[in-house]
């Protein structure tokens, strides 16, 4: 008989029969009632045993944690809380669980606790409801560029560039550290190295999806980055997922109502598809939320968040005017923002973008035409010659979940642009021959795949929504 899944059996068009299931033991009452689970739902499947029928000695191996194979007779539940239950007929332990030292009692658990034992915290509800929710969120990004024309492309890992600029790499190296070839300056020589210069993990995909987007069309990456930005917050990691496209002859505008639309589209797929996940930690959110002073409060629950945002349009603001209203604003006239805003060139922190989505307009935000010399040097140039058409979005509870810009298509002004930066065009030689070679506006952003699954699960961590976060000073597992 092949096995079924959980999902399976508690589904409304299961009909009544002989069944055979594998998960794990949740709990075990009354020497009687097994709360099985194997992943496929939230929710666990009954299983009856009469106990007087059942060897004592295997009965007392059903602990939390054990992993069974049962195999029984599915029937209309009489107890309450299920529709159906398994009347036991033939059971196996397949692996058994030590109940003094397994890790994830039926009781509640920290997350940090949680954290030091990543290996099984998805057997609790509310990691195996993220996870699920993290796998569909996934597909629904890929069912996305998929229906809307765009190829999937691979972006190299390893690269020789710093596509941000901004000098946060993680070098990749089979030098021997202790005793590196040198120049004669005493400079590491790294044409001894195993790929004949300096290389890093990337931090961006960007770069390289412009070159397929300038012949391909509509792209987009989807892949690990690294950044080794030692910032041990709750929203950053130094391995995260991106999804980036890319799309030729799009200007900012296309760019913004691309982003909005898939944004929208994705949080719609989970709403959809994920309501049973959604309703667990929409009611988990509630419980901690209530702990907290009702100042600090999310005015939403997690679904009413969702649903914002695929209801309402994102609020279209320039860099300029989110200066004036942070300047006239309650928390910087009082100082109550640990960095004060005091003119216009500021960068802003994530304090200042969640006062202007939380506070300010209530609803998700798309700040666009930022200041030149906070953004990185491939975005264009406006004609005022101080802005660049940049576009990050910033969403309630997270702050910036997308970066993004339209591309410096102009040859001189990209070179300009370099030069002051000191970024060598031997570097970049490819990246300029997009600009000698047909070049044309083109556009494209990233998204944090981890901020957009801490957003649709209510999670607040960011270490909570990966399986294995890797942070400043942590890459256990
Ligand atoms: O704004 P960023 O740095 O943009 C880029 O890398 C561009 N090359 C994207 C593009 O235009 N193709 O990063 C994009 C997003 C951020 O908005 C944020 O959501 C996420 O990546 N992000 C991080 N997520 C987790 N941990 C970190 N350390 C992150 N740094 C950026």
């Amino acid at each position: 008989m092949k096995p079924k899944t959980v999902a399976e059996l508690l589904s409304d068009d299961i009909t009544l029969q002989q069944v055979t299931i594998k998960g794990w033991v949740r709990t075990f009452r009354a020497n009687r009632f097994i709360a099985l689970n194997d992943g496929s739902t939230l929710n666990n499947i009954q299983c009856v045993v009469d106990f007087e029928n059942f060897d004592e000695a295997l009965l007392k191996r059903i602990t939390t944690g054990a992993a069974l194979d049962i195999t029984g007779e599915l029937v209309e539940s009489q107890g309450k809380g299920q529709k159906v239950e398994i009347v036991v007929e033939t059971l196996e332990v397949l692996g058994d669980s030590d109940p003094e030292t397994y890790p994830i009692q039926p009781k509640k658990h920290s997350f940090e606790f949680l954290r030091e034992n990543a290996h099984l915290r998805t057997r609790t509800n509310t990691f195996s409801a993220v996870m699920r929710l993290r796998s569909s969120l996934s597909f629904a990004i890929h069912k996305y560029f998929n229906e809307n024309g765009f190829y999937y492309m691979h972006t190299p890992i390893v690269t020789g560039s710093d596509a941000e600029g901004a000098g946060e790499m993680f070098r990749v190296s089979t030098l021997d550290p202790k005793n590196p070839p040198l120049n004669e300056d005493d400079s590491v020589n790294y044409k001894e190295d195993f790929f004949g210069k300096e290389t890093n993990l990337t931090v961006s995909g960007q770069l390289e999806a412009e070159t397929y987007a300038m012949s391909l069309g509509k792209v987009y990456t989807f892949g690990p980055t690294f950044r080794a930005e030692n910032s041990n917050t709750s929203r950053h990691l130094a391995e995260f997922w991106m999804i980036e496209p890319e799309v030729a002859f799009m200007d900012l505008d296309g760019n913004m109502d691309l982003a909005e639309d898939f944004m929208k589209s994705v949080v719609g797929y989970v709403l959809e598809h994920n309501a049973s996940d959604l309703e667990f930690l929409d009611q988990r959110l509630f419980d901690e939320e209530k702990t907290k002073p009702q100042a600090e409060r999310s005015p939403m629950r997690l679904i009413e968040k969702l649903k914002f945002i695929t209801e309402n349009n994102f609020k279209r603001v320039s860099y300029t005017e989110a200066i004036d209203i942070l300047r006239n604003s309650k928390p910087n006239k009082k100082k109550k923002f640990n960095y004060i805003i005091n003119e216009w060139g500021a960068d802003l922190q994530s304090e200042h973008e969640r006062f202007l989505v939380e506070k300010h307009f209530k609803c998700p935000v798309i700040l666009f035409d930022y200041p030149a010399n906070i953004k990185a040097f491939y975005m264009r140039l406006n004609e005022d010659g101080k802005t660049v058409r940049a576009m990050d979005i910033l969403f309630p509870g997270i702050g910036e979940i997308v970066g993004g810009s339209q591309r410096e298509e102009r040859l001189d002004v990209l070179k300009e642009k370099m030069a002051a930066l000191d970024i060598p065009e031997e570097e970049l030689w490819w990246y300029l021959d997009l600009r000698k070679y047909g070049t044309a506006v083109h556009s494209g952003f990233g998204l944090g795949f981890e901020r957009l699954v801490m957003f649709a699960t209510g999670m607040t961590n960011i270490r909570d929504v990966i399986p294995y976060p890797r942070t400043p000073q942590n890459a256990e597992f």
